[in-house]
């Protein structure tokens, strides 16, 4: 597929070139124009100049995505973040209460946690590096009622969207496996609205009291606060104390007169 606007069958006409948000029931991709996809057992994949699939190498092999959930509740969270998945959800729930109607982008979405999170009258698009934990996205996300609920297999710092495309971004415990946090962070600021926000949580050393070892780049608060300035962002700590997780808002950062 081209990058182009898609239309579920049941709908006529749609806006040429439309990236604000229509009204519900229609959408259309949020797909830059030179961007090739294909799609394959609900996930859609960015095609390389060959035309071949792009694939990364993900954080749980696909063969292991099914002890995803098992191992961030009993294991990452309680042990390696000194935290708790329920409080977790808890302050996303609460963060997220006040977004409705928008059209969301969650870049690295994992098995679908969010879920539990964001009120279902929104409109979603997930990305992440592995296909087995989108998968489990794909499955829990329509379930919950999502509509549309796209999944792209593609890189936080390498979107395929046009932009501008969405109104929220999220990015939950991920930031610490991208690189190239000012790359990410450009591209987040591109495909956001001009007045659109993110929220994110993230582990930061400060707060890593045990001293535990976490997979990944752990940068400082006042690390991220400078990195999102540069990216045209603003920076508001969020008041959750949740173990070393750091929740977080991104607005955009006031021009300069
Ligand atoms: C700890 S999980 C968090 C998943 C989900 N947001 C949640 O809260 O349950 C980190 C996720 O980031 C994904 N990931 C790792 N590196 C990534 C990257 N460069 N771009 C996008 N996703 C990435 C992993 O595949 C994994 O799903």
């Amino acid at each position: 597929m081209r990058g182009t606007l898609v239309k579920e069958p049941w709908q006529s006409i749609t806006p040429a070139g439309c990236v604000a948000p229509p009204m519900r029931g229609w959408y259309c991709t949020v797909l830059r124009e030179e961007i090739d996809t294909t799609e394959r057992s609900d996930l859609h994949y960015v095609l390389d100049a060959d035309g071949k699939p792009k694939r990364y190498k993900a954080w749980l092999s696909d063969r292991l995505a099914f002890l995803y959930d098992w191992i961030m509740e009993h294991n990452v969270l309680p042990k390696v973040l000194s935290g708790d998945l329920a409080a977790h959800l808890d302050a996303l729930r609460r963060i997220l209460s006040e977004v409705r109607g928008q059209r969301v982008l969650d870049v690295g979405a994992g098995t679908g946690n969010i879920a539990t999170c964001l009120p279902t009258d929104n409109e979603y698009w997930g990305v992440d590096v592995s296909p087995g934990l989108l998968r489990r996205a794909h499955r829990r996300l329509t379930r919950a009622g999502f509509h549309p609920c796209e999944l792209y297999v593609t890189p936080a710092g390498d979107l395929p969207f046009a932009d501008g495309a969405f109104d929220v971004l999220l990015c939950n415990l991920t930031l610490n496996f991208v690189t190239d946090l000012e790359v990410a962070l450009r591209e987040w600021r591109r495909v956001l609205q001009p007045r659109g926000e993110a929220f994110c949580s993230v582990p930061v050393p400060e707060r890593n009291a045990r001293g535990a070892k976490i997979n990944g780049a752990l940068r400082p608060e006042a690390e991220l606060r400078e990195a999102a300035q540069r990216c045209g962002f603003a920076m508001e700590t969020l008041d959750v104390e949740n173990g070393t997780i750091l929740y977080f808002r991104l607005s955009p950062a006031p021009s300069p007169r």
